[in-house]
């Protein structure tokens, strides 16, 4: 608890949250009273979160793969299941790095390229970033907040625009890891979501279309375009989406694969060039 809040102010807080229905109301209580200057403050920030409002955003932050990002209200979470995105990044960018160590090259080539598109609040080129000091990182979003918060993260090449419109062209071929945590929840899904997400996160960062992989089918259909000869483009996606997802990289003439991370509970589908 900051020094500033009183016994009386937490033990109000834990009540109110407990009402609200949050089930880890003591640890909640703690969290928001080290984000508060004081116990009007914390009044505050309860009273968001007993509306529904995610944590993260309360408090203005994240913990996500060991970093922390700040957050603005209206931009999406990073999920613990997006570790294994950061995972394989990461395991990719040692490997370019060995390939890129074994030929000669110019100085640019030397810094693997990570491309974070579809970045919200940067988290996971950042996690990447963090594991893999050196890389170059690009970010994009098309939400003016979400590229906003994702600067606020420290992320010097941020873009924006819809999905690659925004990037510079000597970003072409160069890419080593594409990041697209693209929106994919199909719009029919969307209903089931709880209620932190629908109500507090934009329904740009989730809607996926009728089967959740619009943004995905034209993030995967330009992707030659962008990925350097050895690149990967990694995507979240649900168990239902693994076949089309898998048919969309084909049709798009680049070889395909799935890796499913049982603690996460999480699946990630993996593209590189043939
Ligand atoms: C599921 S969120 C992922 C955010 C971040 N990558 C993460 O994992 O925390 C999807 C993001 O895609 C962005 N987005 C949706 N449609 C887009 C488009 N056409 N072009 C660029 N970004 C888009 C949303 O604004 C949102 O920030």
């Amino acid at each position: 608890m900051s020094v500033t809040i009183t016994e009386n102010a937490l033990a109000t807080a834990i009540t109110a949250l407990r009402a609200a229905g949050c089930v880890f109301a003591e640890e909640e209580a703690a969290i928001l009273s080290a984000a508060a200057a004081d116990d009007a403050a914390l009044e505050v920030l309860v009273k968001r979160r007993a509306q529904g409002e995610p944590l993260e955003q309360v408090v203005g932050h994240a913990d996500f793969a060991g970093i922390r990002v700040r957050l603005r209200p209206g931009v999406f979470v990073p999920r613990v299941r997006s570790q294994l995105l950061v995972d394989v990044a990461a395991r990719h960018v040692n490997e370019a790095r060995h390939v890129n160590e074994a030929r000669p090259m110019n100085a640019a080539e030397a810094h693997p390229v990570v491309l974070d598109l579809c970045c919200g609040s940067g988290a996971l080129g950042l996690a990447v970033r963090h594991r893999t000091p050196g890389i170059h990182l690009h970010a994009a979003d098309l939400d003016p907040t979400a590229t906003a918060c994702a600067r606020d993260n420290g992320i010097s090449h941020v873009h924006e625009g819809d999905l690659y419109e925004p990037l510079p062209a000597k970003l072409r071929a160069r890419v080593d890891v594409l990041l697209a945590n693209v929106p994919y929840v199909a719009t029919p899904h969307l209903p089931l979501l709880p209620a932190e997400a629908r109500d507090h996160e934009p329904r740009l960062a989730l809607d996926g279309g009728p089967d959740g992989l619009d943004i995905f089918r034209r993030v995967v259909g330009s992707a030659p375009m962008w990925l350097s000869e050895t690149g990967i483009l990694l995507s979240e996606i649900t168990e239902a989406q693994e076949r089309p997802a898998l048919d969309a990289i084909r049709d798009s003439g680049l070889d395909g694969d799935v890796i499913y991370d049982e603690d996460l509970d999480a699946r990630v589908v993996r593209a590189r060039k043939l």
